[in-house]
C-alpha cells in the first residue's frame, strides 16, 4: 500500500480491471470514489455511484469536490468526428459543471505508436497507423483542451487473472507473431497512475511498459519450462517463422526516470 495525503483524493472513472485494483489502494481516502456503469460492485472498497460517459444525464452524479480523475473507459465511439465532439461537449460540460474537477489522468494505450521497427517515446512524431490508435491518439489530444491532462500509455496490463499463463490454462490460442508485446502488470500500473497522483508536475505522458518486452510465444515456452502447472501440450506450435516487427520497442526510459519502482520488472516476476 502507498501512503498519500489526504490532498490527493482520486475518483475513478471505470471500476474495471485497473479500476479495482486502483479502489483497492485508496480505501483510505473517504473521499476518493469510483463509478460503475452496467453492474454495481458488490463489496465495493470505497464510495461508487453510477455514471455512463455516453449519457448527460448521469453526469450530475459526478461530486462537487475536488479530486483528481482518472479515466479508465476507453473510447465510445468508432467514428473519429462523432467521438471528437462526444468529448469536446464532455469537456464542455465538465468545465461549465465540474470546474473543480480540473485534473485528470488518462489512461490510454501503447498502441498509439505505428506498428513499425522503431524505437518509440513519449517524445516520438507519428500518426496512429490503426484506427484504435487514431481514436486514443484523438482523446488525448481533445481531453488536454478540458483538463490538465497526464497521460499514461500502458503496454498489455497482466496480472490477478489475466495473461498468458491463464490463456495456456484456458486452452485459448497464443498469439504468433514476432513483434514484441509490451506489458505492465495491473498492480505497477495502479502504482504508476498513484504516482502521477501525488506528483501532478512530474510529467504529461509515461509509458507503462516494464523491463523486459517479449513476443507472447516466448513468453509461452518460458512459462512452460518454469512453472510446474504448465505442460509442453498446451502450446505445440512451430514457431520457426513469424510475422511482426522484431524491432519495434517502446521506450520506458521516462518511467524509470520518475522512479515508481516495479514490483514485477519483467513477466518473469509477474507469472510466476
Ligand atoms: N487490458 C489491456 O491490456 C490494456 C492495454 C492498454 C490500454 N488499455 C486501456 O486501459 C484502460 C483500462 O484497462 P482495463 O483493462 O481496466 O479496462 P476495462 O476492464 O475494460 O475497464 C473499462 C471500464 O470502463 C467502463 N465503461 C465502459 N463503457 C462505459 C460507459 N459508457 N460509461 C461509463 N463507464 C464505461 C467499464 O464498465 P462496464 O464493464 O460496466 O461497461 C469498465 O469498468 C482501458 O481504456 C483499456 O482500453 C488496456
Amino acid at each position: 500500500m502507498i501512503h498519500y495525503t489526504s490532498a490527493t483524493p482520486v475518483g475513478i472513472l471505470g471500476l474495471g480491471f485497473l479500476g479495482k485494483i486502483l479502489a483497492a489502494e485508496l480505501t483510505a481516502f473517504k473521499e476518493s470514489w469510483g463509478t460503475w456503469h452496467e453492474i454495481p460492485p458488490p463489496e465495493p472498497k470505497l464510495q461508487v455511484f453510477h455514471f455512463d460517459w455516453a449519457d448527460e444525464n448521469s453526469w450530475t452524479n459526478l461530486p462537487e469536490t475536488a479530486v483528481t480523475l482518472v479515466l479508465t473507459i476507453p473510447p465510445l465511439l468508432k467514428n473519429p468526428q462523432a467521438e471528437t465532439e462526444r468529448l469536446q461537449f464532455w469537456g464542455t460540460w465538465m468545465q461549465q459543471n465540474r470546474p473543480q474537477l480540473k485534473r485528470l489522468i488518462y489512461i490510454s494505450t501503447t498502441g498509439v505508436y505505428p506498428k513499425r521497427n522503431e524505437i518509440w517515446t513519449e517524445n516520438s512524431e507519428f500518426e496512429a497507423d490503426t484506427d484504435s490508435g487514431k481514436l486514443r491518439l484523438l482523446t488525448e489530444n481533445v481531453l488536454c483542451q478540458y483538463f490538465q491532462l497526464q497521460i499514461i500509455r500502458p503496454g498489455g496490463i497482466y496480472g490477478c487473472g489475466r495473461g498468458i499463463d491463464f490463456r495456456l490454462k484456458a486452452g485459448k490460442p497464443i498469439p504468433l507473431s514476432s513483434t514484441p508485446v509490451h506489458r505492465i502488470h495491473v498492480e505497477d500500473l495502479a502504482r504508476i497512475v498513484l504516482h502521477l497522483v501525488k506528483h501532478p508536475e512530474s510529467t504529461t505522458c509515461v509509458n507503462a511498459v516494464d523491463h523486459e518486452a517479449k513476443p507472447s510465444w516466448k513468453v509461452a515456452r518460458w512459462l512452460i519450462e518454469n512453472r510446474d502447472d504448465l505442460t509442453q501440450e498446451m502450446f505445440p506450435e512451430n514457431t520457426a517463422k513469424l510475422p511482426g516487427t522484431p524491432q519495434r520497442i517502446i521506450s520506458n526510459q521516462r518511467l524509470l526516470e520518475l522512479a515508481v519502482t516495479l514490483r514485477y520488472p519483467t513477466f518473469r516476476q509477474g507469472m510466476v
